[in-house]
């Protein structure tokens, strides 16, 4: 995979290696991450093997390995390097993939990394690069793929406060000048039932669309109690490693649920409207989920978007044990409403509902990463995926506040949520009190992020 500089490519290989050309020597102007050095000999073909780094071996990024591994229908492609801040993630990850798919995980001891600056020397020895870590992390993270001119999976949500919005969409443009292609974990857009109904929704199958609703209510996801991990590991954590651990609940690396979890639902809502809110008033708290164990973020958030064109969507997400659930999409128009999602079903002038049967769009979506990859196809999903985490970040901006917040002025906050420094024993951001609880924002008194 990796070519060497001086190499005499034949006639054959020549037209194999445009994306090699396009990749490396694209021309690019302006921000300090384009005039970085792009490494030479990134390309591939159908017969080429590709080379993975998976950064972040939790559940999710052990499933994004094995779903990258599994397009091996499209040309040879092994897992090479795995990053983790945490050992013991990395080998149970490792251990899972190899057992799966042993003849694609060939990642020798020295190609594990742990620690905080893993990712980087994950990220040198591989062409594409998995990028799965909790969110907190992702601008730095993809920022530096970039750099180093690495093809990029990541998860969604992209960042957890607007400076790492802004950080994204910069590195976002650069990814497109280096011919870099990027997939963002928002499955949905890679599924046929929502492709098919969003399609007809935006043809006008309800007229002009007014009203839209999306809710992820539902329950605690998990948590990860101090005492239990510090049973586990025999001794005390330091309050950064705390943090790491039990991610979930700590808004500079996770986001708050409704960033973490529910920028599904106002994602799809986006995709249907093709534009972003510009401006978001809500409340939410924490009601029922409170104790030491569960940090700083909010059980609920219930938040009202406002859209350029006058329309609204009402979202709902809520972590509570037995309450109404919901995880769906809705859009309401002049001819009739749409569910779009569980049931991809449109109601009034127009009746239809989906029938087909998709792949998984899990599988589906590094399908179609790796399909764009190995043909050279335009593909970078880092632009919508950093503006509907901006959406959830404006909802969550707007319940922490209190206030009406507008988009223009969110996206340009400068305030930072994120550490000054990754370190085992650096500060975090926010600690408990005497009592063990963690101070949450006070809507009417708290800063904006
Ligand atoms: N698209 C989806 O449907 C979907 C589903 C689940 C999770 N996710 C997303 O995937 C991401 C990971 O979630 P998860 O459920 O796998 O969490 P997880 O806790 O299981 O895994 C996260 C891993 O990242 C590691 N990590 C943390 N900080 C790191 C750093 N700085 N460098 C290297 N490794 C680091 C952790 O040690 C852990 O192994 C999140 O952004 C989450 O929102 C998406």
């Amino acid at each position: 995979m990796n070519e060497k500089k001086n190499s005499q490519p034949n006639e054959e290989s020549v037209s194999r290696r445009k994306f090699l050309h396009s990749t490396s020597t694209a021309v690019v102007g302006g921000s300090v991450l384009s005039s970085l050095a792009v490494p030479q000999g990134v390309f591939a073909d159908h017969h080429d093997e590709v080379k993975v780094a998976l950064i972040g071996c939790g559940g999710r990024g052990t499933g994004a390995a094995s779903q990258a591994l599994k397009t091996y229908d499209q040309g040879p492609i092994k897992l090479v390097a795995m990053a983790d801040a945490f050992r013991d993630q990395l080998d149970r990850s490792h251990d899972i993939l190899k057992k799966e798919q042993p003849e694609r995980v060939t990642v020798p001891e020295e190609q594990k990394f742990v620690g905080f600056d893993a990712y980087k020397q994950a990220a040198e020895v591989a062409d594409v690069v998995l990028l799965t870590t909790p969110p907190g992390f992702r601008p730095i993270h993809f920022e530096e793929a970039i750099r180093q001119g690495k093809h990029v999976f990541m998860e969604k949500p992209v960042a957890t406060d607007p400076a790492g919005i802004r950080q994204v969409l910069a590195a976002a443009k650069v990814a497109k000048e280096k011919n870099l292609k990027v997939g963002v974990g928002l499955q949905r857009h890679h599924q046929a039932g929502y492709i098919e109904t969003i399609k007809r929704l935006q043809d006008g199958a309800i007229g002009d669309i007014i009203t839209m609703r999306a809710y992820w209510n539902g329950n605690t996801p998990w948590v990860r109690k101090r005492a239990d991990l510090e049973q586990k590991y025999g001794r005390k954590l330091t309050e950064m490693e705390y943090q790491m651990r039990n991610w979930y609940y700590f808004n500079w690396i996770c986001g708050d649920h409704i960033t973490e979890q529910h920028i599904h639902n106002l994602d799809v809502i986006n995709w249907l409207k093709g534009a972003y809110p510009v401006k978001a008033n809500g409340m939410g708290g924490a009601e029922v989920r409170v104790g030491p164990d569960y940090g700083e973020i909010f059980d609920h958030h219930c938040v009202e978007f406002l859209y350029e064109d006058g329309s609204r969507m009402y979202s709902q997400c809520r972590h509570q044990v037995g309450c109404w659930n919901s995880v769906s999409e809705h859009a309401h128009g002049s001819k009739g409403s749409a569910q779009i999602n569980p049931s991809h079903m449109i109601r009034g002038e127009n009746p239809w509902k989906f029938r087909g049967r998709g792949k998984n769009p899990y599988q589906q979506e590094h399908d179609d990463l790796f399909h764009a990859i190995r043909n050279n196809e335009p593909y970078n999903e880092a632009e919508y995926g950093a503006k509907s985490t901006m959406t959830s970040i404006l909802g969550r901006m707007a319940t922490y506040s209190g206030k009406e917040v507008e988009w223009d002025k969110a996206i340009n906050s400068e305030v930072s949520i994120m550490p000054k420094s990754f370190e085992w024993d650096a500060p975090a951001p926010n600690y408990p009190g005497p009592d063990g609880i963690y101070p949450r924002p006070v809507p009417g008194q708290s800063i904006l992020v």
